[in-house]
């Protein structure tokens, strides 16, 4: 498998939908802490989508399914019509794609109300047959995924859902220790990932709450896992998963031009890494999107100051201390 191996620990940069866009995947991906990335979610409504609405979203898709810096990137797709979604995986291959995530954990309502996401972790044989129907689909080279929550309402619904899955023919399970309705409350509660993981025999990924090292090894602990994806840790303590691989035992990777992460919490600290992500997202809205969650765990001390500013040139002379 070119993303995940049974015998290596990984780890993976999370879907993020409106966070974790090209943009962003081909920034953070230069720190050489990711393993590989999933691409936020594409819904499949009543149409299955061709080749080009996956370049139009994932640009990776025409250099290799890459990011710049030669991370894989995932292509994750939404929906509960099984052909519908073995279509549109196709399609995604057509386009360029080299392994496809099904998403069976978003809580959104219209995504919800429309069929697709975590409202399909009631119905386990729907979560089989749509597994299914992809990985025939999909030729054998490229692994088919499946990433799920704990359950919609009940938590014990994992144990039966990742079963289903693993015999629908999915390469691993990505699993949210969460179910559809604790949403975002924490806390992620990561022994039942572990306990639906000695249920299969396909490897397991654990996602939730991952924030500090203490977090991970008691993840660790908790589920047996050596496969770990982070999300919003991503942004909000991007230090974190060097962190993490170090206690894995992984090297960082090596990149061209390798992204530092900043170790005081001083404006002019963080000058050159938000440059960096300027240069490759000029939009004024998601450097302050990154500077918020770089305050949720007091990375920085200048969200109150930034808050209050629009454009990128604004954040970035704010920075640099450069008169206006
Ligand atoms: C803003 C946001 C958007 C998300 N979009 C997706 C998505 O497109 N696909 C998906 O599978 N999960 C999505 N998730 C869930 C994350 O991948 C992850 O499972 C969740 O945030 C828990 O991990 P964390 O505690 O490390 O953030 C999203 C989460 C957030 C906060």
């Amino acid at each position: 498998m070119s993303f995940l191996s049974r015998d290596l620990p990984a780890i993976i940069l999370a879907p993020m939908e409106g966070v974790t866009d090209a943009p962003f995947r081909e920034f953070i991906t230069r720190t050489g802490f990711y393993d590989y990335c999933v691409s936020e979610f594409i819904r499949v409504s009543s149409h299955p989508l061709p080749p080009r609405a996956f370049l139009r979203h994932i640009p990776e898709l025409r250099h290799g399914s890459k990011t710049a810096s030669n991370i894989p990137v995932q292509v994750q797709i939404l929906g509960g019509d099984p052909s519908r979604m073995a279509q549109t995986a196709l399609a995604a291959i057509e386009a360029g794609a080299i392994g496809i995530d099904l998403n069976f954990g978003c809580p959104a309502p219209t995504v919800n109300r429309h069929d697709g996401g975590a409202t399909l972790l009631k119905f386990p044989h729907r979560i089989e047959a749509i597994v299914r129907a992809v990985r025939d689909a999909v030729p054998e080279k490229y692994p088919v995924s499946a990433k799920m929550r704990l359950g919609f309402d009940a938590p014990t619904a994992i144990d039966e859902n990742v079963k289903r899955a693993e015999q629908g023919g999915a390469s691993w399970i990505t699993i949210h220790g969460r179910t559809k309705i604790q949403g975002y409350t924490p806390p992620a509660y990561w022994k039942p990932i572990g306990q639906a993981a000695r249920g299969v025999s396909i490897p397991v990924v654990a996602n939730g709450e991952l924030w500090t090292l203490e977090d991970l090894r008691r993840c660790q602990e908790e589920t047996g896992l050596r496969h770990f994806m982070i999300g919003r840790g991503a942004l909000a303590v991007p230090g974190f998963a060097s962190l993490a691989r170090q206690a894995l035992g992984l090297p960082i990777l090596e990149m061209k031009s390798q992204l530092m992460i900043p170790t005081s919490t001083e404006p002019a600290a963080w000058a050159d890494f938000f440059t960096d992500y300027s240069k490759v997202q000029p939009a004024g809205s998601r450097l302050k999107q990154l500077a918020r969650y770089l305050h949720t765990k007091g990375s920085i001390t200048w969200w109150d100051q930034v808050k209050t500013l629009g454009s990128t040139e604004e954040i970035l002379g704010f920075l640099t201390n450069r008169a206006l």
